[in-house]
């Protein structure tokens, strides 16, 4: 019986390098960036959530406190195999908990311009002008835990 599970993990982590293959499959590649461009320069002083059946990272979600009060929800990834099953926003909720138990109070996001609607329906909002980032249009979007 294989068993999906949710862990918190760390660079150096025996998963953290499927985390990234994951990350650049779903999130770099399709955009014909390189496998480097993947890791963020705050990605030690972040917290890493991955959904996984034993070594294989099906989905993946990563914060960055910028504060003590709040950050950053970034790299949010689901496999294309496992898209659509409520695994996302599992991820989300997951992160969600494990902050609020932390004390933080808000959360903020670069949501890519057609992702907009699943943090809608997760309860975050967008605010400010549209942008371009990883050369996609991007709407910035927040939440109060
Ligand atoms: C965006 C992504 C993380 C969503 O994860 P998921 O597991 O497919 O989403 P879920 O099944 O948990 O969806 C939760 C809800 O959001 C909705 N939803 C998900 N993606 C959506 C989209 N692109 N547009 C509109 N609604 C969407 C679902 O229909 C579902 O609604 P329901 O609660 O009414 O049933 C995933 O599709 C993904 O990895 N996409 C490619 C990478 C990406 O774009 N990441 C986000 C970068 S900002």
């Amino acid at each position: 019986m294989v068993e999906l599970r949710f862990d918190f993990i760390h660079p150096g982590h025996p998963l953290y390098e499927a985390e990234l293959d994951l990350r650049f499959r779903v999130l770099r590649e399709p955009l014909g960036h390189t496998r480097a461009s993947v890791k963020f320069p705050f990605e030690d002083d972040s917290l890493h959530l991955v959904l996984h059946v034993e070594d294989d990272v099906l989905g993946c979600v990563l914060f960055h406190p910028e504060d003590a009060h709040g950050g950053r929800l970034f790299q949010m990834a689901v496999a294309p195999t496992l898209q659509g099953k409520g695994f996302g926003a599992r991820l989300v909720r997951t992160l969600e908990d494990e902050l609020r138990r932390r004390g933080f109070r808000h959360v903020h996001l670069h949501a890519r311009a057609p992702v907009v609607p699943f943090y809608e329906r997760l309860g975050y909002t967008v605010y400010g002008e549209p942008y371009e980032e990883v050369g996609i249009p991007h709407r910035n979007m927040q939440r109060d835990l």
